[in-house]
C-alpha cells in the first residue's frame, strides 16, 4: 500500500474536524527586482513593479489621498514620493554583501518589502476564512540571511511560507526536472540551473549579476557618449531598451527622442542599443559552459540542447539565436528554447510546487 504525503491541506481538513473552518489559498510569488507576480490557486494572476512610494510630506498626501503607491502609479508619481525598490540589489536579497548601505535604510527597505508582499497578496483576493500558503522565489544562491529576511518580509501576511531558488520554480513549472538548463535573465540578477531530476544543490546553480539592471546601466553609459547634451534618466533607458532590445545583426533602425536643452531630439541609437544587449551574452556562455562541464559527461550533450530562457530579458529580440551561436563556438553545440509567459513562468511554477509539496516542507509562520 503506498501512503500519499501528508498535505498542508489535510492539516486543515483536520482542523476542520476539530471545529475551525478554514480552506487554503495557495499562492506561488516571484518577488522580482523589478516585477512581482503573484498567481494563486483560485485562479488570480497579477504582476506589480516593484516599486512602493511614500508621500514626502503632507502637501504630496493631500494631493495624493494615500500613504502608500505601489507599482507603475509610484513611478509615475516619483517626485511626490520617497520610493523604494525593496528586492533591488544591495538590499534585502543581498544584504550580507551589503557595506554601502547605513542599517536603518536596510529598516526601510523591509518595511517597503513588508508592504509590497502585502500588496501582492491582496491582489490575489483571498477570502477572510482563508490561511495563506505561499511559495516564493528566491535568486540561486541567496544566502541563508537572504532567504530569512524573505521570510521575514513574508511573516505578517502569510500562514506558511516555502522559498525556492527562482530557476528552479521555472523548471518546476514546466514539468522540465531532468537534463534541463534554465537561464532566468530577471533585472537584478541571471539565475541558472541545472535540473537532474532531484532538489538542486549549491553547485547545480550559478547568479550573475549581469542583468537587466546592469544593462541598463551600460545602455545609459553608451547613450551619454553618442548625446553628451541630452538629458535623460535611467527610467528612460529602461523604457527605450525594454520597446527595442535586440542583438541580431540585421535590424531596423532605432530611432528615439531625448531632450537637449529642453527641446525635442531625435538620436538613431541602434548601434548602442545592440553593443549593450550583446554584452550580456558571455558571461550567460561562461556560466553555461561551467554548468555544462562539470555535469555528467554522459548527460552534457542533453544538457547543452535544452537550455530554456525565461525572465523579462529573454524577451531581447534574437537572443536566443545569438546564445546558440555563442555556445556553438564555445561548446560545440546548443540549442534553446524561450518560455512562453516570461511574466509568470516563476510564480506559475512556484503555485504548482505550492500544491504539490508536503506538509513537512513548509514553514509556518505564527
Ligand atoms: N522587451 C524586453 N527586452 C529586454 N528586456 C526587457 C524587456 N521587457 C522587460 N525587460 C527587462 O527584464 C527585466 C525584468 O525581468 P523580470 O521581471 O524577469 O525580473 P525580476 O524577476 O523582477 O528580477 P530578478 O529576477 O533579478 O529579481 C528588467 O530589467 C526589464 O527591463
Ligand atoms: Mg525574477
Amino acid at each position: 500500500m503506498t501512503t500519499t504525503p501528508k498535505h498542508a491541506l489535510d492539516e486543515v481538513l483536520d482542523e476542520q474536524n476539530t471545529g475551525k473552518t478554514k480552506g487554503v489559498l495557495y499562492v506561488g510569488i516571484d518577488l522580482g527586482t523589478s516585477r512581482t507576480s503573484v498567481a494563486a490557486s483560485n485562479g488570480v494572476r497579477e504582476t506589480v513593479w516593484s516599486y512602493v512610494g511614500y508621500p514626502k510630506d503632507v502637501v504630496a498626501r493631500k494631493l495624493l489621498k494615500k500613504d502608500k503607491l505601489f507599482g507603475k502609479e509610484a513611478v509615475e508619481k516619483r517626485l511626490s514620493l520617497d520610493l523604494y525598490r525593496p528586492f533591488e540589489k544591495g538590499f534585502i536579497k543581498y544584504a550580507d554583501t551589503d557595506t554601502e548601505h547605513p542599517p536603518e535604510e536596510l529598516d526601510k527597505h523591509m518595511r517597503a518589502a513588508k508592504d509590497l508582499v502585502r500588496h501582492a497578496l491582496q491582489l490575489c483576493r483571498p477570502r477572510k476564512d482563508e490561511l495563506l500558503y505561499g511559495v516564493i522565489g528566491a535568486p540561486a544562491q541567496a544566502s541563508v540571511k537572504n532567504k530569512a529576511l524573505i521570510i521575514e518580509a513574508a511573516r505578517e501576511v502569510l500562514d506558511a511560507v516555502m522559498i525556492c531558488s527562482e530557476p528552479f520554480a521555472v523548471a518546476y513549472g514546466l514539468d522540465r526536472l531532468e537534463d534541463t538548463l534554465v537561464v532566468d535573465i530577471g533585472a537584478g540578477t541571471v539565475d541558472l540551473c541545472r535540473m537532474h531530476g532531484t532538489m538542486p544543490a549549491e553547485e547545480d546553480q550559478i547568479t550573475l549579476t549581469t542583468a537587466g539592471d546592469w544593462l541598463d546601466q551600460q545602455l545609459f553609459a553608451l547613450l551619454k557618449k553618442k548625446a553628451p547634451n541630452a538629458d535623460f534618466t535611467i527610467h528612460r533607458v529602461k523604457e527605450i531598451k525594454e520597446k527595442y532590445a535586440f542583438v541580431t545583426d540585421a535590424a531596423e533602425p532605432v530611432r528615439v527622442e531625448l531632450l537637449v536643452n529642453g527641446k525635442p531630439t531625435v538620436f538613431d541609437v541602434t548601434e548602442e542599443i545592440r553593443t549593450a544587449c550583446r554584452m550580456i551574452v558571455p558571461p550567460i556562455v561562461k556560466a553555461i559552459h561551467k554548468l555544462v562541464s562539470t555535469f555528467d559527461p554522459d548527460f552534457q550533450h542533453k544538457l547543452r540542447n535544452n537550455v530554456i530562457l525565461a525572465g523579462g530579458g529573454s524577451q531581447i529580440i534574437g537572443l536566443g539565436r545569438v546564445l546558440e551561436e555563442t555556445m556553438q563556438k564555445m561548446l560545440g553545440s546548443g540549442e534553446v528554447i524561450q518560455v512562453e509567459e516570461p511574466k509568470y513562468a516563476g510564480c506559475n511554477g512556484a503555485l504548482k510546487m505550492a500544491h504539490d509539496m508536503p506538509e513537512e516542507y513548509w514553514k509556518r509562520l505564527a
